[in-house]
């Protein structure tokens, strides 16, 4: 059977590719030489390689392997590549380092499938396909979130997280560091935070009801961690974007400082409940400072430009009857508690501008956020056009299209999930980020997609996977190639399983 075109082959689908006839076959002579300014992607090229094929590649003037910078290809952007395979050499450019590093795995699928396994792999030829490809990403923001808040993960489950991502060159990670349920992020003023908000006593079984499992669920990062994950990240072109959600969702918080609250001598569990929890930040201003300081912390620990606060599912409850927010209210001009969330994350917003980054909030409407938000779009489409017409950067992470944590078929067979709806494989391959009816101008504020995984029914790495995979291959060839047809992608993801297998990923079929 001849074999398949070349771009047929890859996932994400590269922008152009052309294949010629004859390979190129690394061997233990085969030398790599490093332009100034790539020797991160000769770090990853060589990383990603040497468990499975033990290849040297060592460093040489005259190599045949040439990874190059040149900032005057300008069309690549960002991302971009180009690669060139012949018979007797391999050439991959780029104007940025992160486009080295997409091409190191593009690189990495063109070669047979064992070069992706964990252990030493004898007796294969080491070959690439001749070929041609320029390949550019269509959303420039690819990501995935992972909420570690409701089950803690480790952080070399973290780090594999990352290596599948940086695989299907999804570009941004998102950590869900803090919820009701258990508080992950370690920070240096407030020990407590972790100390007493990272346990729970038990949790829920299902969504509804008064059913628990009787089992404590533990665990917070300690700053190396943080700082290692990111540093390993970066070397693979993710970026690590933390997520500390206030003014709700914030019951560990509460449970570890109760005079957070606003209730403040009251004191408070950490959440043993799925939902939305009517416990909610105080707005006095010890509660500022709180997070100014844990903020503080966060952009110590990474880099980001962007920083998500959450935002959302804010019962205001709370705030109608407490003394302190209706002060609140009168003292700053506010007609109610509706408008003191906004006043709240505009306060925490402009911390965040005059620090240099740029806060991220989940959209509950599409209009509510302070205008320096750039908006998580999740509830409805519409939210996103919304958001986008008003003027913010807007992803699109639609929850009938993006959310993990919903089953991927209606077959009994598949584990616990989010009820209420099935979120299938074409359901993630057909999302379009752009709204429908975005004239150019809002369609340009629309930067890209991004998974969400919600964790209340997934507490391993296994499960993780499961409902990861292959979801996650779609939405990453959406957000990189742009629309693909069903075909095309179905076949490309067969063959695509079988790196996913050697890679160990246990995987819906
Ligand atoms: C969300 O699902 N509450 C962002």
């Amino acid at each position: 059977m001849p074999a398949p075109p070349l771009d047929a082959t890859l996932l994400p689908r590269p922008t152009k590719a052309r294949g010629r006839s004859g390979q190129f076959t690394f061997t233990a002579d085969t030398c790599l030489r490093v332009g100034e300014g790539a020797e991160g992607a000769a770090r990853l090229l060589r990383t990603l390689l040497a468990p499975a094929s033990g290849l040297p590649l060592r460093p040489a003037d005259d190599a045949e392997v040439v990874l190059t910078l040149d900032p005057d290809l300008t069309g690549l952007g960002q991302e971009g590549y180009g690669l060139t395979v012949g018979p007797h050499s391999v050439l991959l450019r780029a104007a940025r380092l992160t486009g080295l590093l997409r091409g190191v795995q593009t690189i990495r699928q063109l070669l047979p499938v064992q070069a992706l396994a964990r252990t030493p792999q004898r007796g294969v030829r080491w070959t690439l396909p001749c070929a041609e490809i320029t390949d550019v990403p269509r959303h420039s923001w690819r990501g995935a979130m992972l909420d570690v808040a409701r089950h803690f993960q480790p952080v070399e489950y973290l780090r594999r997280y990352v290596d599948l991502l940086a695989l299907h060159k999804i570009n941004v990670f998102h950590l869900h560091l803090t919820d009701d349920q258990g508080w992950r992020m370690p920070v240096t003023a407030y020990p407590e935070l972790t100390e007493i908000g990272g346990h729970r006593t038990q949790s829920m079984t299902g969504t509804a009801g008064d059913d628990f499992d009787g089992l404590a669920h533990s665990g917070a990062y300690t700053r190396a961690e943080l700082a290692g994950l990111v540093e390993y990240a970066s070397a693979r072109g993710v970026t690590v974007m933390p997520e500390i959600e206030m003014p709700g969702h914030v019951r560990a918080a509460l449970a570890a400082c109760p005079r957070l609250g606003n209730d403040p001598g009251r004191p408070l569990e950490v959440w043993t409940r799925w939902g939305v929890c009517d416990t909610v930040l105080g707005v006095h201003d010890e509660v500022l400072d709180f997070c100014r300081t844990v903020l503080e912390e966060v952009m110590e620990l990474f880099p980001s430009p962007y920083l998500h606060i959450g935002g959302d599912e804010c019962p205001l409850t709370e705030w109608e009857r407490s003394p302190l927010a209706r002060a609140r209210i009168t003292a700053e001009g506010l007609s109610g508690p509706a408008d003191l969330h906004r006043w709240f994350l505009g306060r925490i917003g402009d911390f965040l501008v005059r620090n240099g980054r740029r806060p991220v909030g989940w959209a509950e409407t599409g209009t509510e956020l302070p205008a320096a938000f750039t908006v998580m779009a999740w509830r409805d489409p519409a939210h996103a056009l919304a958001a986008a017409r008003r003027g913010h950067d807007v992803i699109n992470a639609h929850y009938r299209a993006t959310y993990l944590d919903y089953p991927q078929s209606a077959g009994t067979q598949e584990p616990p999930g989010q009820p209420g709806a099935v979120v299938g494989l074409r359901d993630v391959h057909g999302h379009d980020p752009v709204p429908e009816g975005a004239a150019p101008d809002v369609a340009a504020r629309v930067l890209g997609t991004q998974a969400q995984l919600w964790t209340e029914f997934a507490a391993t790495p296994e499960r993780l996977e499961y409902l990861s995979y292959p979801r996650l291959c779609a939405l990453a060839d959406r957000g990189w190639s742009g629309p693909t047809e069903w075909g095309d992608f179905r076949s490309r993801l067969h063959l695509h399983n079988a790196r996913l297998d050697a890679l160990e990923v246990s995987r819906h079929a």
